[in-house]
């Protein structure tokens, strides 16, 4: 076969405060034949995600930064479309972490082949896929849920949230969630069947309007957002109350993050406060698919997307994370989707 060509975005910029345009760069490479061993995948969905804001700065954290001056890395799902491994032949369907890029060579290393028959394929980048798997391990392991019990989720309309929202209802919980615009509250209220949900942007005071929602109090929280939404719940969590602190997207691109003013509620509360990665929990993953593969399947359990087309508008994808410019997970779509 001849050689192929690939664009891919590559880390231009090490951005202070908010990425801009030139934090990344766009360029087009070769992809060279596979030799024995090696097989070429064409990507379809590109996953961009918050977290990739943390690998763009030297600060020490649980995954290495980006290089600079070499393609950025993140959640791909893609067909083999040129093979001389007899684990990966043509046609089959993979995931990887080689997104930000059209195609790539490889000998396997770090590819794992996916069912495209189980679900969409864009689903294993989230409702199915590291999204999903954070939300069912920050709610079980660490909220722990009750029947009965009152739950707050903030950016609860997302990839994250809106499972954690829906596998909580699902227990008998009464959920709470905020979001940051009156089409997400409606999609949370209507689809997602959360019990309450409240515009932040147009709330002058988030605890004020959690204290309205929540008359009895908050069981547990699930924290996308930190800062204001932090506070609010750790002023209404009642006593031995489990708080799941899985991002802060609010302090991502802040250079002076805010302080917080109600912690001193964890003494009297006896609250669990717990930060955690779900890199940690790839235990969960059978658990996981068993529990909520069926509910996806069956509809019982809604999900959304959002998706650009084109690897020259994933910096605009993931720019747009910080916006709330997607409605549920946030994707690239870099080709046909030829499972579809
Ligand atoms: N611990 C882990 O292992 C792990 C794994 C995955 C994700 N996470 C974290 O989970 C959170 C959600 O991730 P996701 O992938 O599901 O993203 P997402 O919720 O699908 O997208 C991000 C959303 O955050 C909201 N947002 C952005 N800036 C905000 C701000 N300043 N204040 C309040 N809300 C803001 C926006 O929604 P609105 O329109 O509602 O503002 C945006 O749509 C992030 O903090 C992420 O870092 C952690």
């Amino acid at each position: 076969m001849s050689n192929r060509k690939s664009k891919q975005i590559l880390f231009a910029e090490a951005p202070e405060g908010m990425p801009d345009e030139s934090t990344f760069a766009l360029e087009e490479v070769d992809i060279p034949a596979p030799k024995s061993g090696e097989f070429i995948v064409r990507n379809i969905y590109m996953s961009v995600d918050p977290y990739m804001r943390g690998r763009m700065t030297t600060r020490k954290s649980y995954v290495p930064g980006f290089q600079l001056g070499k393609p950025l890395e993140g959640g791909a799902v893609g067909q083999v479309v040129e093979s001389e491994n007899d684990k990966f032949p043509e046609g089959s369907y993979v995931q990887s972490m080689l997104g930000w890029r059209e195609m790539y060579l490889t000998n396997g290393e770090m590819v794992t082949p996916i069912d495209a028959s189980v679900a969409p394929l864009s689903a294993f980048l989230g409702v199915l896929g590291m999204p999903g798997l954070t939300a069912y391990a920050g709610l079980n392991l660490i909220c722990q849920p009750k029947e009965g019990e009152t739950l707050f989720v903030s950016a609860a309309s997302g990839a994250v949230g809106s499972v954690v929202c829906q596998l909580a209802k699902a227990k008998g919980v009464k959920v709470i969630g905020s979001a940051g615009s009156d089409d997400k509250i409606a999609w949370l209220k209507e689809e997602a069947g959360v019990d309450e949900a409240f515009n932040y942007k147009k709330t002058d005071n988030i605890t004020e309007t959690l204290g309205k929602l929540a008359p009895n109090g908050v069981d547990m929280y699930f924290d996308n957002v930190g800062s204001d939404h932090l506070d609010a719940a750790l002023f209404h969590m009642n006593d031995f109350g489990r708080m799941a602190l899985c991002g802060m997207i609010d302090q991502y691109n802040t250079t002076k993050p805010p302080g917080i003013h109600n912690i001193i509620m964890a003494v009297p509360r006896r609250l669990h406060i717990k930060g955690f990665i779900v890199s940690d929990h790839f235990d969960q993953l059978g658990p996981f698919i068993s529990e909520v593969g069926p509910m996806v399947k069956s509809g019982q359990l809604k999900y959304e997307e959002t998706v650009l087309d084109g690897v020259e508008n994933a910096p605009q994808a993931f720019l747009g994370l910080f916006s709330g410019a997607n409605k549920g997970k946030m994707l690239v779509k870099l080709g046909p989707d030829t499972a579809a």
